[in-house]
């Protein structure tokens, strides 16, 4: 194992450091800039079948889960459909209502979670039209849902997820661009987010770069045992994906809540004990979510802002600056810091990253 591991000192941070050559490996070929669209061949789904859906719901577990909601964000803001996520373990046993004109994603970097592949056979059962984003080619999910888009990330050892996930955000970005410019997405809009995902694999480069300083950073976590992550609308799915991978590898309690409802309940809780993460990207929310850093500080808060360069904030926090992309791309690099912030504390921590007690790389079973 060591051997496969080179220098690195686990799997996931091995993982991690992939990104930049698996995401490029996964744009090229798929990127069709004359139409300003992407090719998804793999869909099996002809312009006509794209516009047909009213609505996507992407369904997934833990992180898949996570990633899906970020995803469909994402299709909301580009191709205006209306769009959500769900556990499939809680889809699978409320009886879901298929409707006909509903795309359905299955997210899954293995391909083989029981909940997520019986939540597939159940919306075939009821004549639904399910689609994987699926990593592990050939996989029960993959075959089950015959169309989908494979991620290409290459294989993923580690419990806790990194590579993958960032993959799933933009194979649900590639979705959205294609959903998109069959309806209102106009030439230059479509054009404007393939020149933004031709820029990641160089922007996630330059974060990982950055560990060291990241490093400096994950003292003010290291040392609390329970850990907030606020975020607003793009930003709360990458605040419940941050707190899941800090959990999963550092056994810190960690809780992932929109920036809007900390005044209805969680603020009771901020003190010079517990620590906020905070996802503030330079977009048009960007004074509201600095409000909810003020709200924190204000309570002795310790703060540690998941932002942008251009980001003026007035209060004293531990800043993690990210390389700015277009708007509805952003939280996905946002994601990015956060794996290596949960990688550092975990090491701080002494914990065996490559083998967190209780969890296993795939849940096959119910
Ligand atoms: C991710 O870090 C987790 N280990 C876990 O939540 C995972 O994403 C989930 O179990 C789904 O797995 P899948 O993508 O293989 O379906």
């Amino acid at each position: 194992i060591a051997a496969e591991i080179g220098e690195h000192a686990s799997f996931m941070h091995k993982e991690m450091f992939e990104q930049p050559e698996s995401l490029r490996r996964m744009l090229s070929g798929r990127l069709d800039h004359r139409f300003a669209t992407v090719r998804l061949d793999g869909l099996g789904l002809d312009p006509r079948d794209l516009r047909s859906f009213k609505r996507v719901k992407a369904i997934g577990c833990g992180s898949a889960y996570y990633i899906g909601q970020l995803g469909a964000s994402l299709i909301e803001d580009l191709a205006r459909i209306p769009a959500d996520a769900e556990p499939a373990s809680e889809f699978r046993y409320r009886n879901p209502i298929i409707e006909p004109d509903t795309l359905y994603v299955a997210v899954s970097q293995s391909g083989e979670t029981a909940d997520t592949l019986f939540a597939v056979q159940e919306i075939q059962r009821k004549g639904g039209h399910v689609v994987g984003l699926v990593n592990v080619v050939g996989s029960s999910i993959a075959r089950a849902c015959g169309g989908g888009i494979y991620l290409h990330a290459g294989p993923e050892v580690s419990v806790a997820s990194t590579k993958v996930l960032t993959h799933m955000g933009v194979g649900f970005a590639m979705l959205a661009v294609l959903l998109g410019r069959v309806r209102d997405l106009s030439h230059s809009d479509g054009a404007r987010i393939l020149a933004g995902l031709e820029r990641i694999p160089d922007q996630v480069r330059e974060i990982l770069d950055r560990e060291a300083e990241i490093g400096a950073v994950a003292d003010v976590v290291a040392d609390a045992t329970s850990v907030f992550f606020i975020g607003r609308v793009r930003g709360y799915p990458v605040a419940r994906e941050g707190a899941q991978k800090l959990k999963e590898i550092s056994y810190l309690h960690a809780e992932a809540y929109p920036s809007s409802e900390l005044k209805h309940g969680p603020l009771a809780l901020i003190s010079a004990e517990m620590p906020t993460v905070a996802i503030v990207p330079d977009d048009e929310l960007v004074d509201r979510n600095i409000g909810a850093l003020h709200e924190v500080s204000a309570r002795q808060g310790p703060l540690v802002v998941v932002t942008h360069e251009a980001v003026e904030i007035d209060v004293e926090v531990a800043r993690i600056d990210v390389p700015k992309n277009e708007r509805e791309l952003d939280p996905l690099l946002m994601t990015v810091p956060l794996q290596l912030l949960a990688h550092q504390v975990a090491t701080r921590l002494g914990r065996d990253i490559d083998r967190p007690r209780n969890l296993a790389k795939s849940v096959t079973v119910e």
